[in-house]
């Protein structure tokens, strides 16, 4: 995944650009580079996050009104300077900046044998075929004609050294148009122009669009028709994508919780009461996520059998399609996605839709490939998530999934009760006394190479999704499982010292319980996370009673902890090593 973000109006371009790139890092942050227009085409670009590349080789200071930029997350080509885009055509005239894959990279490279790549990138082709098309035809038309030999997916952003006007064209990676007064601002994503508009179009896949001073014009890639697109007003605003008083986003998104799940469980009645609709008279339902989301799923799947006495099937987004053939006009999917543009997700609803399944999605950002691939969309409220890490997004999807349990069941106001509730809960939770106390324990781990975490029921999808947060970004070895099954191998792994993270919750305590003393016998040093002290308890962290919405309430001290882990030990918590914000490769 990487960011693309570009600009066509009457300021310098290349310092929007700039601002905008910083926004869209957590999309990749292994190189980035601008390129304008300004009588030729100017182009910098270097290895390293944006703000490092700046202050090394002044990426503000190109000139021009009219410009493109790019942060990569590398996939095809190591991190290099040549990898990093943008890249141009074999004259130079053509500059391209490209999110995606393209899969017929090798036979197209065969084919323009004679055309000089200077990079291993697969994105490099596409000036090149551009190049190749415009022997004979103008910019637009050529672009048109060669994006229609590629496969694969793309959002794309295109700039010509003897033309004014900029195209923009996306299949399958996120493309939106910011649009202000006379300038326009195509972008993979909102918070990279939330400074300058909230007014949006959403592209479509196969849109194809030339933007000039005067407005865009939309064709559809594939039979080059004029189609229409309309401009939406988001409710985010600019003061939610900034750092603010805070040195991380993940800091300040965890203390947004307090917010962000009230905010989620703020749906309109008739779209909840359509959806029980369909839950109810669904024959099959399966939950469908990845990652986090995954884990909001399986937690969801317990609130169902517990709240609403209803089976669902829980499939992580990449091994969907294995279960193709349990799929009829009778099922229902339920896809939980923060970004809305996983590919693996986004490739199960496609499976589910060939079966005629019915689809509902629990996705964050408005407008996103998953929105428009459903066919109902409660939407988590949660404001952008800058953070690489889920974590407002995460409690959200939990709140949406215990209201849905509730409202099934008949009992939507018990739901809300249970969620109003939480407020003052996860304000206290996120305090800053709790959040020293929790540096301590950091302070403690930071030096161990294994943590494990255990609990059963609602806390088994919590032990997993600790481990995920506290591995992901502190890089410390953490492995979460079901309370029961560590006997069964992992407990040959831990020796005296080794951290065990138990997870107690009404009415699996006394089982859990012994599951840690299993694990104390054998030396392993056992934090409890819980409502009550407990003699086996080495470390305790105290969280409130909360009954089934103990999933949120025990998963808070967790993103804080990993936070803290990850300051201690030197690791950037809001872009992790490796790890994009969503993952659009399969
Ligand atoms: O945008 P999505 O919710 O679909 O993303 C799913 C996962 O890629 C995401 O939750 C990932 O696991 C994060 N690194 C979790 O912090």
């Amino acid at each position: 995944m990487c960011g693309i973000i570009g600009y066509i109006g009457e300021k310098q371009a290349a310092p929007i650009i700039f601002s905008g790139l910083k926004k869209l890092e957590y999309r990749g942050y292994d190189s980035a580079g601008i390129a304008t227009l300004n009588n030729g085409i100017h182009i910098k670009k270097d290895v390293g996050k944006v703000k490092d590349i700046h202050s090394r080789i002044n990426l503000t200071d190109l000139p021009g009104f009219i410009g493109i930029g790019h942060t990569r997350w590398a996939t095809h080509g190591g991190v290099t300077k040549e990898n990093a885009h943008p890249h141009t055509d074999c004259s130079g005239e053509i500059v391209i900046v490209h999110n995606g894959i393209i899969e017929n990279f090798q036979e197209l490279k065969r084919e323009l044998k004679h055309h000089k790549l200077k990079s291993e990138t697969d994105s490099e082709i596409i000036a090149h075929l551009i190049e190749e098309e415009m022997e004979n035809k103008g910019f637009v038309e050529a672009a048109k004609t060669a994006l229609k030999r590629v496969e694969g997916h793309f959002s794309l952003l295109i700039l010509n050294k003897n033309d004014k006007r900029m195209i923009a064209a996306r299949r399958g990676s996120p493309l939106v148009i910011g649009v202000g007064k006379g300038e326009y601002f195509p972008a993979s994503d909102i918070p990279a122009f939330l400074d300058y508009t909230k007014d949006v179009i959403y592209l479509h896949d196969n849109d194809f669009v030339v933007l000039d001073k005067n407005g865009p014009k939309f064709f559809n890639l594939k039979n080059g028709e004029n189609i229409e697109r309309v401009v939406s007003t988001v409710d985010w605003d600019a003061e939610q994508a900034k750092k603010g008083e805070f040195e991380h986003f993940m800091l300040k998104e965890i203390i947004e919780q307090t917010e962000t799940i009230q905010k989620a469980i703020n749906q309109k009645m008739e779209i909840v009461e359509e959806v029980v609709g369909d839950i109810k008279n669904a024959q099959g339902i399966f939950f469908v996520g990845c990652g986090t989301a995954y884990h909001a799923c399986l937690t969801g799947s317990y609130l169902f059998s517990k709240v609403a006495k209803k089976h669902v099937n829980v499939v992580s987004g990449s091994e969907f399609p294995h279960f193709e053939h349990f799929l009829t006009d009778k099922t229902l999917v339920i896809a939980v996605s923060q970004s809305g543009e996983t590919a693996d997700v986004l490739e199960a609803v496609k499976t589910a839709r060939k079966r005629g399944s019915k689809v509902l999605s629990i996705v964050n950002v408005m407008g996103s490939s998953l929105t428009r691939n459903s066919d109902k969309v409660l939407l988590t409220h949660s404001g952008p998530e800058i953070c690489v890490l889920s974590t407002k997004a995460y409690t959200a999807q939990l709140a949406l999934m215990l209201l849905l349990a509730y409202a099934t069941a008949g009992k939507i106001e018990d739901g809300r009760d249970q969620l109003k509730n939480l407020y003052n809960m996860v304000y206290n939770l996120t305090a800053l006394s709790k959040r020293k106390k929790l540096k301590k324990l950091a302070e403690k781990l930071k030096d161990k190479e294994h943590i494990f975490t255990i609990g059963r029921g609602l806390m088994y999808p919590t032990a997993l999704e600790a481990a995920l947060k506290l591995k992901e970004v502190s890089y410390i070895h953490t492995e979460g499982f079901a309370g029961g099954d560590l006997k069964h191998g992992t407990i040959a792994l831990i020796e005296k010292g080794t951290p065990c993270i138990t997870f107690v919750s009404n009415g699996t305590e006394k089982e859990i319980l012994s599951n840690a003393m299993e694990i104390k016998s054998r030396g392993g040093y056992i934090i409890g996370v819980g409502p009550k002290n407990n003699d086996i308890f080495d470390y305790f962290i105290k969280v409130p009673k909360s009954s089934v919405a103990d999933p949120i309430t025990h998963i808070i001290p967790m993103q804080i902890l990993a936070y803290q882990l990850a300051v201690l030990r030197g690791c950037d918590p809001d872009k992790p090593r490796n790890l994009a914000k969503s993952v659009t490769v399969k």
